[in-house]
């Protein structure tokens, strides 16, 4: 069995933050989302996995090199254009043969990996079987109804009048039937080549898929609540653990994490809290589910709640929360007493200030 991951697609929820980098790669308590698709694909024993890249291919490929920090032997897929999950099956095809794969969207993450998924593929030999998950409102994904022996008889894109309350999760087994299916279908209406119309065309042509409906934590991390809930999942597995310097005036409560290099001085951290290599936390509070990077810089403020990723500084700032914070980025207060916010901003960049 094989892999496909992919990471193309244009991001434009989690601007500006994707102008420059991609989504997978966003730090999740201070992990990529691909770095826990990546374990969870080696877990099941699969070596060979496809990436198929967009317009990040070069800082993935940075990230991910050969796949050898992951145990895998990765092969990069060019997708010039995002034209649909169906498109990237269709690209790959010299890549995947005539194998069964797995193809796992590079920004999902499912608590305790696909171990069971692939077992009940494994299990059945189906065409395709799908993972499900109740949501409380199924309109704004892949629907999937089921008949009485748990197979898929109908697949909707976010239904207006959803038949069922299982979503599709985003990872998927496919067999070699799966080629004809992305051989035949045409574009949807956002003339996209949709996955789900792949496996509608191999219902329809008297094809079994299966589903796995799992009642386990996952999410796609499409916006930046999402990721926000995700670095907050992650982080509830936090066991403590001080490798850097905590000076006698700080206080670190319940599971912090402190990496090797990394300075606190004069603060409180109340975790789950992780901080990353090299970076200083000075006169501060570090309130929970928290993430920041190596190298960045903490002074005199307040953070909760909050991503931080690697070389950002956070100066002289009463209260940062909710809040996602890019690389390099410098939040400063105003040199003098003033209501006037001095603002420089990527496109798309989204700011709540007090009014
Ligand atoms: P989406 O989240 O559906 O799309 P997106 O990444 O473009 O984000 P947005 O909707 O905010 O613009 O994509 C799911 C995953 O699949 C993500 O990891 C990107 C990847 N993908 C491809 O690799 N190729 C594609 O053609 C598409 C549509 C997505």
């Amino acid at each position: 069995m094989k892999a496909l991951v992919l990471v193309g697609g244009i991001g434009s929820r989690l601007r500006p933050i994707t102008h420059t980098s991609a989504k997978q790669l966003i730090p999740v308590a201070n992990r990529s989302v691909l770095a826990y698709v990546l374990d969870s694909l080696k877990e099941v024993g699969i070596t060979e996995v496809g990436i198929v890249v967009g317009t990040t291919a070069a800082e993935i490929q940075a990230a991910v090199g050969d796949g050898a920090q992951f145990g895998l032997d990765v092969t990069y897929i060019m997708q010039d254009v995002p034209r649909g999950l169906a498109d990237a099956v269709l690209i790959s095809r010299d890549f995947l043969g005539d194998d069964d794969f797995v193809m796992y969207l590079g920004d999902n993450y499912v608590v305790d990996g696909i171990v069971d998924f692939v077992a009940d593929f494994r299990r059945d030999s189906p065409a395709a079987q799908v993972m499900l998950a109740q949501v409380a409102d199924p309109r704004a994904f892949g629907v999937a109804e089921l008949d009485a022996d748990g197979r898929v008889t109908a697949l909707v894109e976010k239904p207006q009048d959803p038949r069922s309350d299982l979503a599709v999760v985003g990872v998927y087994i496919f067999g070699p039937q799966v080629h004809e299916a992305v051989a035949h279908i045409v574009p949807s209406w956002r003339n996209e080549l949709e996955i789900t119309d792949a496996m509608q065309w191999l219902i329809d042509h008297g094809s079994a898929v299966g589903a796995t409906v799992i009642d386990r934590y996952w999410k796609d991390a499409g916006n930046v609540t999402d990721m926000l809930e995700m670095n907050r999942h992650l982080l509830e597995t936090l066991e403590r653990r001080v490798d850097g310097e905590v000076d006698e005036a700080s206080e670190l409560v319940g599971r912090v994490v402190v990496e090797a290099g990394a300075k606190i001085t004069g603060s409180r951290i109340v975790g789950p809290v992780v901080i990353g290599p090299d970076t200083v936390v000075q006169d501060s509070y570090i309130g929970p589910f928290t993430s920041v990077e190596g190298n960045c810089r903490v002074a005199h403020s307040e953070l909760q709640y909050s991503i931080v990723m690697r070389g950002a500084s956070i100066e002289g700032v009463a209260r940062v929360e909710n809040s996602l914070i890019g690389r390099d980025s410098e939040v400063n207060a105003a040199p003098r007493t003033s209501t006037a916010h001095c603002l420089v901003l990527g496109d798309h960049s989204r700011v709540q200030v007090a009014g």
